[in-house]
């Protein structure tokens, strides 16, 4: 009985040890995070309770693009479906029972997009994990030609299942052109890419893909993460705006970014939307949002299609970060989008503005390292919101000047 005790705690200990070196690994290569321990006040915009240093504190790093997730009437309504259903969705949808809230969600999407159907995901990382991976199981030997930049969850939806990849330089249509022309015209194939790249920011020519798409035989996937709510007149995102929705195989969205809730879709036709539904495990096997969320997400999209206020103030701030970071001589990365991308290089050097921003100035900007970003290109992200006003951006300007002369890096 003794020595059985020792046997356990041996191997428990060994195993404990590999989780250790994984986790040195990662401290060795500057790569270890922390969590910013905070509490949004959904009355104060871009303001925080920051419980680490017992300061309030002005977010500039959220995806809360709009702000949406604190609209007033997303959270009456979120209030009153908790409050008449109950705080959960009861199962998965093929067992628990399809909420009539998520039948009308996909409705509005679908119109948002100009698709026949759509399908709702537990978060936009599960929708393209998913989706990507069933449409390379359903089509038979199709090549993935997939964006050098691409998102994570377009990774591992790829990896997921043995196919041929074709990873191309970014927005590089030359470089896809080339590598399309490998495979006869007759070979099934996907081409998967993003509208709006979040770490730096670059806007994708989407006419020019979907005329390659058209001239090689291949459809197109494309993710409009950081774009729905944001872009076109009714938030359709950036193939609103170039006009070309109705080219596009397969939209694919999040409603945690603009539209400041959680969960995440794809919109296409109808075959092709009923095959993910009865083909997807990461649909099929996962308790379904729950109507609370839904209904506010549906608000927020709805509002979005008729407002244009949040999107104006958005575009007036990022104008004018754009232009007092110019006129303070600090680079950024020039786009034509929302984001504001400062390489800073170094995983350290990266660090330790953030801490001071954060220590000394109370403004959060979290510091992008690897593997979020190639190593060598680490980076403060900064999103302003129609939240932030005038003086917190000549503020922020002020405190990234500071912090910068403060680590001699000016
Ligand atoms: C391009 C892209 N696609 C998908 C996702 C995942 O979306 P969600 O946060 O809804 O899981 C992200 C997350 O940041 C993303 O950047």
């Amino acid at each position: 009985m003794k020595q059985l005790k020792i046997d356990q705690y041996s191997l428990a200990n060994y195993y404990n040890n590999l989780f250790v070196t994984a986790v040195n690994d990662i401290k060795l290569d500057n790569r270890y995070r922390e969590f910013t321990n905070i509490s949004r006040n959904a009355k104060l915009g871009p303001k925080a309770f920051d419980h680490v240093n017992n300061q309030e504190v002005t977010l500039w790093c959220i995806n809360d693009y709009l702000g949406m997730g604190q609209n007033e009437n997303a959270i009456k309504i979120a209030n009153y479906f908790n409050s008449l259903m109950g705080v959960g969705s009861g199962g998965t949808r093929n067992i628990g029972g399809s909420h009539h809230e998520i039948l009308k969600l996909e409705n509005s999407l679908s119109d948002l997009h100009r698709k026949e159907s759509s399908l709702i995901f537990t978060s936009g990382f599960v929708a393209n994990e998913s989706a990507i991976s069933t449409l390379i199981k359903i089509i038979p030997d199709c090549v993935i030609f997939s964006d050098q930049l691409n998102h994570s969850s377009i990774v591992e939806g790829i990896k997921k299942k043995p196919t041929i990849k074709e990873i191309f330089k970014h927005q590089d249509l030359h470089d896809l052109e080339q590598k399309l022309q490998k495979y006869p015209h007759s070979t099934h194939k996907i081409i998967i890419f993003e509208s709006v790249y979040s770490m730096n920011g670059s806007i994708t020519d989407i006419k020019k893909i979907c005329d390659l798409a058209d001239k090689y035989n291949a459809i197109t996937y494309l993710d409009e993460v950081h774009a729905v709510g944001i872009y076109g007149k009714r938030g359709g995102g950036i193939s609103e705006v170039q006009n070309v929705a109705e080219r596009i195989t397969v939209i694919q969205g999040t409603l945690a970014k603009a539209y400041g809730v959680i969960g995440g879709y794809i919109s296409a036709s109808a075959d092709l939307i009923n095959a993910v539904r009865l083909n997807a495990p990461g649909f099929i096997f996962t308790t379904s949002l729950p109507p609370a969320i839904i209904a506010a997400a549906a608000h927020n999209i709805e509002y979005l299609k008729n407002s244009d206020f949040e999107r104006n103030k958005l575009f007036e701030n990022v104008y004018l970060l754009k232009k007092a970071l110019k006129e303070a001589n600090i680079n950024f990365l020039q786009n034509d989008s929302h984001m504001v991308p400062i390489i800073i290089g170094d995983p350290i050097l990266a660090k330790s503005i953030s801490e001071i921003l954060l220590k000394k100035y109370k403004i959060f900007v979290q510091h992008i390292n690897y593997p979020t970003v190639a190593k060598g290109t680490e980076r403060l992200r900064i999103t302003p919101t129609p939240m932030h006003d005038e003086n917190m951006i000549r503020y922020l300007v002020e405190s990234l000047k500071n912090a910068f002369i403060e680590l001699g890096c000016v």
